[in-house]
């Protein structure tokens, strides 16, 4: 990914007398022994995601143009309903997408939230963090600055995603004025699917992005935890890098992404940090969500290192895709309960 030049930075580089920055020093990042072997590591409708994403660094692509041609792919696939096009709206029919990424090697992010009418809410995400100095744009300026880039607004309630919604609509209350129909077919259940993706190249470089439709049938305006730098994602280029799927209020008090990667800044092994993230999840948890002391919701974490090691874990057995630079294939997370109460 190349950056244009800040004004600020060019004026900074060639003023008169330019001050030594003495960075403060944060603990050790990853010790590295033996070759980095580069990696991905995403939710488990991410499989398509991670083969071409590791493609794409084997072909030397930058690590967050490879992970955001990834997760593209879910995007556009009107048959993913928990991301971009096809994504499950909120209560009033609408699809609001969020989206942020991060890239290590420029320790920069970039994010939108509640943004609509754009289908690949990931690469505005990209485009806040290469060409503003903002971190975050939402709603409706969101938009603007995507179509002042050429995206096109398209309507992005597939037929399926609507009938579900007029489902949700009609059955949600007895008391509202919305006959039930039809009246045989369960309900589907509140789907929080979105898709993460971390990935680290042969360089040891690392990059993260996340990118979802949120929580279904959702107050107009929620944002998630996908577009909170810290809680869908983060990645510290010395590191490694860390995502969530499922709940995003749990995530967000859990500050989880961040949490992951200074597991593995302490030493934890990726699957481990994951374990600890979600502790402090199910210690957070307020009490109208648990049953018998377990939470009532599942959420995932994914993390790699900076040598190409990878992990995932969640609160109830879930599956997650790995590549390991040979192969990609779902596996099967760590958990913290083999069921739910
Ligand atoms: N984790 C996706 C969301 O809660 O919006």
């Amino acid at each position: 990914m190349s950056l244009p030049v800040s004004r600020r930075t060019f004026i900074g580089a060639s003023g008169v007398a330019a001050a030594t920055v003495v960075l403060p020093s944060i603990s050790p990042a990853i010790i590295l022994r033996g070759a980095i072997r580069p990696a991905a590591v995403s939710s488990s409708n991410g499989l398509p995601a991670v083969l071409r994403a590791m493609e794409l660094v084997l072909e030397g692509t930058d690590t967050l143009d490879a992970a955001i041609e990834g997760v593209k792919i879910q995007e556009l696939d009107p048959s993913d309903n928990s991301v971009g096009y096809g994504g499950l709206p909120n209560e009033d029919g609408v699809v609001q997408l969020d989206a942020s990424c991060m890239h290590g090697p420029t320790r920069r992010a970039g994010a939108v939230a509640a943004l609509e009418g754009i289908k690949t809410p990931s690469e505005v995400a990209r485009l806040v963090l290469k060409y503003t100095d903002h971190v975050m744009l939402v709603g409706e300026g969101a938009k603007r600055f995507a179509l002042s880039y050429g995206f096109k607004e398209e309507d992005l309630l597939t037929p399926e995603s609507r009938q579900l919604w007029i489902r949700w609509r009609a059955n949600r209350g007895a008391d509202d004025d919305w006959l039930n129909v039809p009246e045989n077919e369960p309900l589907p259940t509140r789907p929080t699917g979105t898709i993460n993706l971390n990935v680290v190249n042969p360089k040891g470089e690392i990059s993260s992005v996340t990118t979802t439709s949120g929580l279904a049938w959702k107050i107009p305006g929620r944002a998630g935890d996908s577009p909170i730098i810290g809680a869908g994602q983060y990645t510290d280029n010395d590191v490694g890098a860390a995502g969530s799927t499922g709940r995003g209020e749990a995530n967000i008090t859990a500050c989880g992404g961040f949490l992951t990667v200074e597991g593995m800044r302490r030493g934890l092994k990726p699957t481990d940090a994951c374990l600890e993230t979600l502790k402090r999840v199910v210690q957070l948890t307020p009490p109208r969500l648990l049953q018998n002391g377990r939470p009532s919701f599942n959420i995932s974490f994914y993390a790699v290192n900076k040598r190409g090691d990878l992990g995932s874990a969640s609160i109830y057995p879930a599956t997650f895709a790995a590549h390991d630079g040979r192969v990609g294939a779902l596996r099967d997370t760590a958990y913290l309960y083999p069921r739910r109460a």
